[in-house]
Formats: structure tokens, C-alpha cells, sequence
């Protein structure tokens, strides 16, 4: 196992009813309160964000967008810079809470903070910020990381910095009930894909990492096709916390971690406006075949604990376990070729010059996939 430092601060109240528990959590202060496109406002949430706001002075930040978009986050700063804020409480999915981190920091940022993106500036100092997760996905209620899109330049790009780390993170899985299938799935398969990313790479020895990763996927897939069709408090309840612990850190540490799916589907994202979790479903079986001999010990691991394929030689194990995990994404209703979703094989190419214009010149856990890798990756998933 490798070394490393383990410190996730954010404290978490779980459970129904956990929205009461704002004035425990957040400090009195001058809130902004973000969200997304008003799913909130139809589903009763704000209703109940509200109530508890009533002894905070507070401001409204509402329409950011999935897929959260720089230009509408500069508005935000604006108004968190004019009112003053010193909290903020994000109410949404991964896209709204990650675009209250980038609002976060940059309102304390000096510079044009599309550095903080593009050039990976430091983020010094951040306004603290808490938030109510209603789409389990992304992880980001309790991780330091945050994605923007900025359409105009066609480009998708992440930041990570402990400043932006939520102080807390209140997950109440009834929440989850409004819920359209399509955003369900795509929670499913994100946080399925994120355990990937930490696990499918090359033994360490890490035992505690391997068993909780190989735990969570078995969850996942247990979970997935019973939580489309039913609105079941425990179903969903495991749904929250799975999602949360795939990408809290938890299992990431003292391995090695690839991220290439992540960031190839970035570029598909910025490209045609997929749904990022689509995008990973598209990417990963073929991302699979294709570091078949580097992720080889991980595969036929992965093969046999979470898909119980013991009793096949070993091609046939890995071919096999790639195939299951396609049919269980396409089982959640994600169509997994890029033709399915009416692209053509142009995509190829531009996905590899747009990873080239990002600087992502060498991906994976060993560094060993490049641009011109991915573009064959991408046409293996026409
Ligand atoms: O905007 P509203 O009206 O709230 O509607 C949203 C949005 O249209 C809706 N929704 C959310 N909660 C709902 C609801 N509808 C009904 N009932 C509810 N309870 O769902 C739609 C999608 O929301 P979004 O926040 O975009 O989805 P998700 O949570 O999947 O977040 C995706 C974003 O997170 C980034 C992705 O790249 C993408 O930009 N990621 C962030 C990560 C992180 N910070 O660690 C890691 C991930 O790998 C990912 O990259
Ligand atoms: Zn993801």
C-alpha cells in the first residue's frame, strides 16, 4: 500500500428529516442560497430549506444549469461579492454544489478565476460552504472537488482544493423520490464508474480499499435495477450512502487511480452536452479492452469478487466480466455507443485534439494512455 494523509472533515446527517437540522450546521452568517433549475421549488425541498433559513439574513442564487456553466458562476460571484455573503448552501445535485465551491472560491480569488480551471491557479482561501444533496452521484457532497463547463469555449475542466470541501453535508434520501429514471441511472453508473477508477489499476496490497471498492460495485449493482422501479426509503437510503462513499476519498487512498474514463467523457460532455454519467458508460467498457494487459491482475480480480467468474480461463474471465458490466450500464437504460446517441466518427478526432489543447497528454494510472490512445478508445465506442 502506499502512504498517505487521510482527512475528510465534512460532517454528514443522514437520514429522513435532516433538513431540520440546518441551524445545528451552518454558523450564523450572511448565506447565499444556490440552486439548479427549480427542481427544488416543485419537490418541496426549497419549501423546507426555507423554514429553516428563518433566522439568517440570506440571498437567492437560482439557474445553475447540469453541467454547471462558467458564465452563469461569474453572476454568481457578482452577487456573493455585492451582498456580501460569508456562507453558502448549496441545494441541488453534484452540478449545483460543485458550482457553489467554484463560487466559493472564487469570490476570494484574485485574478480572472477561469485560472483556477484552466491553469490550475491555487485556490487560497474559500467563503465556507455546507449543502443538501438531492441527486446522489457525484460524491461531491463530502469531496474537494468541482467541475465547470464553459460551453462558449468548449471546454469541461475540474479544480480541486481542501478550501472547498463542504463543512457539512446533509443527505436525506427522501430527497430522492422526484427523481426522473434517466438521473437515477446516471447515479448509478457515476458512482459505479468512480469505485472503478480508484480499483481497476494494479495491485498494492491494499486490502481494506479492495474489499470496501469491490463492496460498493456489488451494492450498485444490487441496487440499480430496484431502484428504478420503486420509491423504497432503504433502497434509496443505500443509493445516497454508496454514492457518497465511492468517491468521499475513502477508498482512493494509499492505491493508484487512473481517471482516464472521467476525462476522455469530459471531452464528450463539452463536445455534445452528454449527461456525464452516459459518457463514462460509453468510454469505460472499451477503455477496459483496451488496457486489458496493464489492468490484467485487477481485471480477473474484478472478474471473480464482483462478478463471480472463477470458473473460466482468464480471457475469458476479463472478456466476460467487460461484457457484464457493459449489459448492467445498458440495463440501467444507458445506451452505450456513441451511434446511439447520434454521433458520427468525427467524434474520434476531436475528442483527441481536444485533449491535446488541454494538456492531457499522458492518462491512467501509469500514464501510458494518450491522446492519440483515446482516440482509438473513443472509435471502438461507435
Ligand atoms: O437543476 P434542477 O432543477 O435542480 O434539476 C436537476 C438537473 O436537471 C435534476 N435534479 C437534481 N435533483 C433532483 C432533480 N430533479 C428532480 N428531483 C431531484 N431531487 O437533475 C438534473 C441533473 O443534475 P446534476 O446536478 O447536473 O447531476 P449530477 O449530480 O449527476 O451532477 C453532474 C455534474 O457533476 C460533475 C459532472 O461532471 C457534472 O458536471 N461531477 C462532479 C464530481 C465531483 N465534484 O467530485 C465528480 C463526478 O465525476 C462528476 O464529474
Ligand atoms: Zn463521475
Amino acid at each position: 500500500m502506499q502512504n498517505f494523509v487521510f482527512h475528510n472533515p465534512t460532517k454528514v446527517a443522514f437520514g429522513k428529516g435532516s433538513i431540520a437540522k440546518i441551524p445545528k450546521l451552518m454558523p450564523k452568517s450572511k448565506v447565499m442560497l444556490m440552486y439548479g433549475g427549480g427542481s427544488i421549488k416543485k419537490n418541496g425541498i426549497y419549501d423546507q430549506v426555507i423554514e429553516q433559513l428563518r433566522d439568517y439574513e440570506y440571498c437567492e442564487f437560482s439557474g445553475v444549469e447540469a453541467n454547471p456553466e462558467f458564465n452563469t458562476l461569474c453572476k454568481a460571484i457578482e452577487l456573493a461579492k455585492d451582498e456580501k455573503v460569508n456562507f453558502i448552501l448549496a441545494v441541488g445535485g453534484g452540478s449545483v454544489v460543485d458550482g457553489a465551491k467554484f463560487v466559493a472560491a472564487s469570490v476570494e480569488f484574485e485574478g480572472d478565476p477561469w485560472d483556477i480551471l484552466a491553469k490550475g491557479a491555487r485556490v487560497k482561501s474559500a467563503i465556507p460552504l455546507g449543502c443538501i444533496l438531492t441527486l446522489p452521484a457525484t460524491g461531491t457532497e463530502t469531496n474537494a472537488n468541482s467541475v465547470v463547463n464553459h460551453s462558449e469555449k468548449g471546454k469541461k475542466l475540474a479544480f480541486a482544493s481542501e478550501h472547498v470541501r463542504p463543512q457539512f453535508a446533509i443527505l436525506d434520501p427522501e430527497v430522492t423520490y422526484s427523481l426522473p429514471d434517466r438521473q437515477l441511472s446516471n447515479g448509478i453508473v457515476d458512482a459505479f464508474v468512480h469505485v472503478i477508477e480508484q480499483y481497476l489499476t494494479y495491485p498494492v496490497n491494499a486490502t481494506v480499499q479492495d474489499r470496501f471498492a469491490e463492496g460498493i460495485l456489488l451494492n450498485l449493482i444490487d441496487i440499480g435495477p430496484q431502484v428504478l422501479s420503486n420509491k423504497d426509503y432503504e433502497v434509496r437510503a443505500n443509493l445516497m450512502w454508496n454514492a457518497t462513499q465511492a468517491l468521499s476519498g475513502l477508498i482512493g487512498v494509499g492505491v493508484p487511480q487512473d481517471w482516464s474514463t472521467h476525462t476522455i467523457g469530459h471531452e464528450l460532455t463539452a463536445l455534445y452536452g452528454l449527461d456525464h454519467a452516459v459518457t463514462l458508460a460509453i468510454i469505460l467498457p472499451r477503455l477496459m479492452h483496451h488496457q486489458r494487459e496493464q489492468k490484467r491482475e485487477k481485471l480477473l480480480q474484478y472478474a471473480e469478487r464482483v462478478w463471480g467468474l472463477s470458473r473460466y480461463d482468464e480471457d475469458s474471465a476479463i472478456d466476460l466480466a467487460i461484457e457484464k458490466t457493459e449489459l448492467f450500464f445498458r440495463d440501467m437504460g444507458i445506451n452505450t455507443k456513441l451511434s446511439e446517441h447520434g454521433i458520427d466518427e468525427s467524434v474520434a478526432e476531436k475528442v483527441q485534439g481536444k485533449l491535446e489543447d488541454n494538456g492531457f497528454m499522458k492518462m491512467g494510472e501509469h500514464q501510458d494512455i494518450t491522446p492519440k490512445h483515446a482516440r482509438e478508445i473513443v472509435m471502438g465506442s461507435m
